[in-house]
C-alpha cells in the first residue's frame, strides 16, 4: 500500500477510534509537537526558582527538563515558600515536577470564593475543566451545583479543588506517584484557605484527605476530624457527582450527606 494514499473516511474514523481508546480525546493545536525532539532547558536550582517567584508578576524559572517523577522534597519546600493562595498558584504555573502537566493543557486550580468556610476537593480535572482552566465545569459540575444549590450553596460560598491540578489523560485516576508529588501543594491551598469543614467527592479525594485505603462507600456520610498539612479540620465523604451520574440510585446517599453537611454549617453560626 502507498504511503501517499489519501485515508478515506472510514480509514480516518477508524483512526480516530484508535486515538480515543488510546486516551487521546483533546486536540491541543493544529500542528503535531515532537516533545521529545525539543531540548530541554538548564535546570533551575531551587533557591533561582524560588527567587523568580519573590519577584511580583513573575513565574517561575524554567524547572529541570521534562521531570517525569519530580522530587516530593522539593514539592514540599516549594509548596511552603506561597505565603498567599496566588504565589502559590504562580508556583503550581512554574512547576515542573508532575508529569501529567505535559499533557494538559493548563493548570486548573481552583473555583469559588477563597474566604469560603467550606472547601471542596475533588479528584481531578476532566476534558471540560482543562479547557476552561477550572474545577467541575463539565456534566459532573453541573451535578455538583444543583447539589449545592440543594442546601443553599453556590460557587460564592464554597471553594473547589483537585487533588491535583492538572488533567490526567483520558481522564484516567491519578497514580499513587502523580497524588504523592501534588500533595504538598494541595495541603499548603488548604493552609492558606483554612476552611471550617471540607467535604471530598469520591474515593480518591477521599483516600487521600482521610489518609486511608479504606472504600467510599464504606466512609461517606461519616464526620472524622483530619489534618490537612498543619490545619486541622472536621472533613465529610460523599460519593463522586460523576459516579452519581452513572448510578442515579446512589443520590439517596448524597442526598443524606449534603444534609449533614447542611446541619453542621448551621452549627457554625452565621460567618
Ligand atoms: N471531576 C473531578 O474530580 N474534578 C473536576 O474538576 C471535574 C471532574
Amino acid at each position: 500500500m502507498s504511503q501517499d494514499r489519501q485515508l478515506n473516511n472510514a480509514e480516518l474514523l477508524s483512526v480516530l477510534d484508535w486515538y480515543r481508546a488510546a486516551g487521546v480525546d483533546l486536540a491541543v493545536g493544529e500542528e503535531p509537537i515532537d516533545r521529545f525532539a525539543q531540548i530541554p532547558p538548564a535546570p533551575a536550582t531551587l533557591p533561582q526558582r524560588a527567587k523568580a517567584m519573590q519577584e511580583p508578576g513573575q513565574t517561575a524559572a524554567p524547572a529541570a527538563g521534562r521531570a517525569m517523577g519530580g522530587d516530593p522534597g522539593e514539592a514540599r519546600k516549594l509548596a511552603a515558600s506561597a505565603a498567599t493562595l496566588d504565589q502559590l498558584r504562580t508556583i503550581l504555573e512554574g512547576y515542573e515536577g508532575c508529569s501529567l502537566k505535559f499533557r494538559a493543557t493548563q493548570l486548573v486550580f481552583a473555583d469559588g470564593n477563597p474566604e469560603a468556610r467550606i472547601m471542596l476537593i475533588g479528584e481531578a480535572p476532566g476534558a471540560e475543566e482543562d479547557r476552561q482552566g477550572k474545577p467541575f465545569v463539565g456534566r459532573s459540575g453541573q451535578l455538583l451545583d444543583r447539589m449545592l444549590g440543594a442546601i443553599g450553596l453556590d460557587r460564592s460560598s464554597v471553594y473547589i479543588v483537585n487533588t491535583v491540578p492538572w488533567r490526567p489523560p483520558g481522564n484516567r485516576t491519578p497514580t499513587p506517584e502523580e497524588m504523592e508529588i501534588c500533595l504538598p501543594f494541595l495541603n499548603r491551598q488548604v493552609e492558606l484557605v483554612a476552611p471550617k469543614l471540607v467535604m471530598t467527592l469520591g474515593g480518591p479525594a477521599m483516600q487521600t484527605v482521610f489518609k486511608t485505603s479504606s472504600g467510599i462507600i464504606k466512609m461517606r456520610g461519616k464526620w472524622e476530624k483530619v489534618s490537612i498539612g498543619n490545619h486541622d479540620v472536621d472533613a465529610l465523604p460523599t460519593l463522586h457527582p460523576a459516579y452519581l451520574l452513572r448510578n442515579p440510585a446512589a443520590k439517596q446517599m448524597a442526598w443524606r450527606d449534603l444534609l449533614s453537611l447542611k446541619q453542621k454549617i448551621d452549627g457554625l453560626g452565621p460567618g
